[in-house]
């Protein structure tokens, strides 16, 4: 390979870090995979809009086709969020034998085993690393570093948002308003937050996670999910009181052949691991038969944190791509219809 080209659906908060990653790590890439990569061409909504990165304004387009039906584009980066317009988009692209890295985890807990099959079908890499938890490997390490674990339970926290609004709330006395707006500026909330607040966020997380811990396909609706917009300072002022702490926790069980997952806010004491988690950090505990516990912390969301995760997906797709076994690599199970289900 004498380079690799990549093409970017989207440039906000993520695919700003993505051009800062790619462009200021190409000797560690060049390390990682042996040659360079350029950025092909941009998406985005509009061409007049300020950017926080410096970018050759021939690469942006407001034309989705410059991107996903590009012959010089090798690998598409989709950041640009959302369901219907990121899917089709995607699958063009497969069609067209681009590989794929996605940090849409909306899409991917709706739609990720179509996709995935999509992938195999064409001969393409399709991966997600940055769809759950932010900068933090967690997809990775439940499909390959845990894979011959038997699951029984994950818990954490997976919204940077809420956790942040929870913490300044709870810490500092912020009202919830100003917390939203904050979180809102600093790039870590939704385009449209009631995703976060109202848990669904972390739900779809935790479908994406259950899914690949559990080796079974769990549907978005199977997930219990409350939100934090009924906390107030007055509840986080007695929980601190009492010797507790609140957080917006993901959990997900199985025992006796039975899975749950939920999402709400729950109270955890003072001494908790968890409850030390504060702003926009997240973290997940797995529980193996074998291994125990393991914990899993980091940055959940955020530009550089996310991006990291994304340009490592890129560099997972450029070894596949060097070696010649891109589309075998799934990351499995999602994509399985087989799959059985403990009740069955
Ligand atoms: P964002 O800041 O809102 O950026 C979205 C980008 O996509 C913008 O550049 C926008 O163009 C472009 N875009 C959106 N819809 C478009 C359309 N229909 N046609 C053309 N361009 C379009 O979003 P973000 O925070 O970077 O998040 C992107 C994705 O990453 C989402 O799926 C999100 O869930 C996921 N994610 C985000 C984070 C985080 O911390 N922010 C972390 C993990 C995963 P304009 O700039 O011209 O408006
Ligand atoms: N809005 C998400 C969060 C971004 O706050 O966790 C990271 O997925």
């Amino acid at each position: 390979m004498n380079g690799i080209s990549i093409g970017l659906l989207g440039l906000g908060t993520v695919g700003t870090g993505v051009i800062k990653i790619v462009e200021g790590h190409q000797e560690e890439l060049m390390h990682q995979v042996g040659c360079p990569v350029t950025v092909g061409k941009v998406l985005v909504r509009s061409l007049d809009k300020k950017r926080d990165v410096e970018i050759d304004e021939n690469k942006l387009t407001e034309n989705p086709e410059e991107v996903i039906d590009n012959p010089n584009i090798d690998v598409v980066i989709e950041v640009m969020g959302g369901v219907k317009e990121a899917k089709a988009y995607i699958v063009r692209s497969l069609q067209n034998k681009k590989h794929v890295v996605t940090a849409n985890k909306d899409l991917m807990a709706l739609h990720g085993a179509e996709l995935l099959k999509i992938a195999q079908e064409n001969g393409c890499d399709l991966y997600y690393e940055a769809s759950v938890a932010g900068g933090i490997p967690i997809i990775r390490s439940l499909s390959e570093g845990l894979a011959s674990d038997r699951i029984t339970k994950m818990m954490g926290i997976v919204n940077g948002t809420t956790n942040f609004i929870l913490t300044k709330m709870s810490k500092q006395g912020s009202s919830y308003e100003d917390v939203l707006k904050e979180a809102q500026e600093l790039g870590f909330a939704e385009a449209d937050p009631t995703s976060d607040v109202e848990g669904l966020d972390a739900a779809r997380k935790m479908a994406i996670l259950a899914t690949l811990g559990f080796s079974m396909n769990v549907k978005l609706e199977d997930v219990v999910v409350r939100g934090i917009t009924t906390i107030t300072q007055e509840d986080l002022h007695y929980c601190d009181q009492l010797g507790y702490t609140m957080k917006l926790i993901g959990l997900a069980h199985r025992s006796d052949g039975r899975v749950e997952v939920s999402v709400q806010p729950t109270l955890l004491p003072t001494e908790h691991p968890l409850a030390a988690v504060n702003d926009e950090f997240n973290a997940v505990y797995v529980y193996g038969e074998a291994v125990g516990e393991t914990m899993f912390y980091g940055p959940g969301a955020g530009s550089l944190p996310t991006a990291t995760a994304i340009v490592s997906d890129l560099v997972t797709v450029m070894k596949n791509m060097r070696l010649g076994v891109t589309g075998r690599n799934v990351i499995a199970p999602l994509y399985h219809k087989e799959l059985k289900t403990d009740e069955e």
